[in-house]
């Protein structure tokens, strides 16, 4: 049997969907399958304001430009993150300051954030990895001391909760990502909350190519015209309608990826007892999507024996993310792979676990089977 790292999962309405987005005619966005998604995440979480986007990376370069970074500005967020968080920053001129991780999470370490804090600095971008929420309370609680406006990149954590507020509401602007890898795919997709009132209009202008469309739309006006900066950060509405049956299924989704995870807890939990390797530990006031399972062997070598005792019968397991400040571009703006050492170590440690929705149905106990034999065969 072979356990892929990943798999899209298909709930029950999804042809249906996708073939009456196809046949209404209108697949560009903001038509009939967007508005229906946008109103089911106001819905069901209270967003204020939702942009659909072609990616998660879109989002946060929309983002990015919504609040105004440049050259000049600095930009607190982690190393431990995909690049796209790190992109919207030097794409725009601005100079990104890396943060060392909390080991229990992997998220930024919010202690740490406000030793970084210059007078140039501008915004600070959270991530929220593995589904995980990071503090989001205490880095408000910064930006606001200091100004500063922050973007949580939620990429993973679509349906997560802290302190009973879901990832997103919270601060000024927040990003989803509905890549095939996340638990809510649109193939590509993403979506940018607007959670500061007066940038809405801006926001629309931004999406639409820089056009004030939008209130044309709303029957404001005639003809639209280019008003302001902008690109086209718009998703397709056939997409949406992929988008909009898993949606839909988010309970069923959520309570099969919960099976994995506790799963992968009961395989893992004897190892993390004894000490030997870690897995997230998230505080008890947060509620999780399950999007991702990792954990952090006690040493670089078990790491990669265990590996290869998974791959050896086909068990997808894969490292995490390479440090971005290490990465060949983040040297080659300057940083060191000693700046941020704890990131450096931890990163080198850890392994993401296979994890998609249809594993709980089919595969679960073959792959902890196989995982049990693996941390047997390392650890004894
Ligand atoms: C933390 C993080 N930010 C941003 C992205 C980019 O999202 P997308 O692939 O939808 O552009 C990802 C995607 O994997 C991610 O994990």
């Amino acid at each position: 049997m072979k356990i892929p790292f990943n798999k899209v999962y298909f709930p029950a309405r999804e042809d249906e969907y996708v073939l009456e987005a196809l046949h209404s005619g209108a697949h560009c966005g903001n038509h009939a399958f967007c508005d229906k998604v946008i109103a089911l995440m106001k819905s069901r979480y209270g967003f204020r304001n939702v942009f659909l986007t072609p990616s998660g990376t879109a989002a946060l370069e929309m983002g990015a430009v919504l609040a105004g970074i440049g050259p000049g500005d600095e930009v607190i967020l982690p190393s431990y993150t995909f690049s796209s968080t790190v992109n919207c920053v030097v794409l725009f001129g601005a100079k990104p300051v890396f943060c060392e991780v909390d080991p229990r999470t992997m998220n930024i370490d919010a202690g740490r954030i406000e030793a970084l804090v210059t007078p140039r600095t501008k915004m600070i971008i959270p991530i929220d990895y593995a589904g995980v929420p990071c503090e989001i309370d205490a880095i408000m609680e910064i930006a606001e001391r200091h100004g500063l406006i922050v973007m949580q990149d939620c990429a993973q954590s679509y349906g997560s909760v802290h302190k009973g507020k879901p990832c997103g509401s919270v601060p000024h602007l927040a990003t989803f990502s509905f890549h095939e890898t996340k638990n809510f795919s649109a193939g590509e997709g993403g979506a940018l909350i607007v959670n500061v009132p007066e940038w809405d209009l801006r926001a629309s202008f931004l999406q639409e190519k820089g056009t004030d469309r939008r209130l044309v739309l709303n029957g404001m006006k005639n003809k639209y015209s280019w008003v302001d900066k902008g690109s086209s950060y718009l998703m397709s509405d056939i997409l949406a309608a992929m988008l909009f049956s898993q949606l839909e299924a988010e309970d069923e989704i959520r309570e099969k990826r919960a099976k994995v995870t506790a799963a992968y807890l009961d395989v893992f939990g004897p190892y993390v007892r004894r000490g030997l390797v870690r897995v997230f530990e998230p505080a008890p006031y947060v509620t999780l999507n399950h999007h991702a399972f990792w954990t952090v062997f006690d040493t670089e070598e078990n790491k990669r024996r265990f590996m290869a005792l998974l791959r050896e019968k086909e068990i997808y397991v894969y490292i995490g993310y390479l440090p971005l400040h290490s990465a060949p571009y983040g040297q080659k703006l300057g940083y060191r792979p000693e700046d941020l050492p704890l990131t450096e170590d931890l990163a080198a440690r850890i392994v993401r676990m296979p994890f998609y929705t249809s594993l709980a149905d089919e595969g679960l106990s073959y792959c902890m089977e196989h995982v049990q034999h693996a941390l047997h065969t390392v650890y004894g």
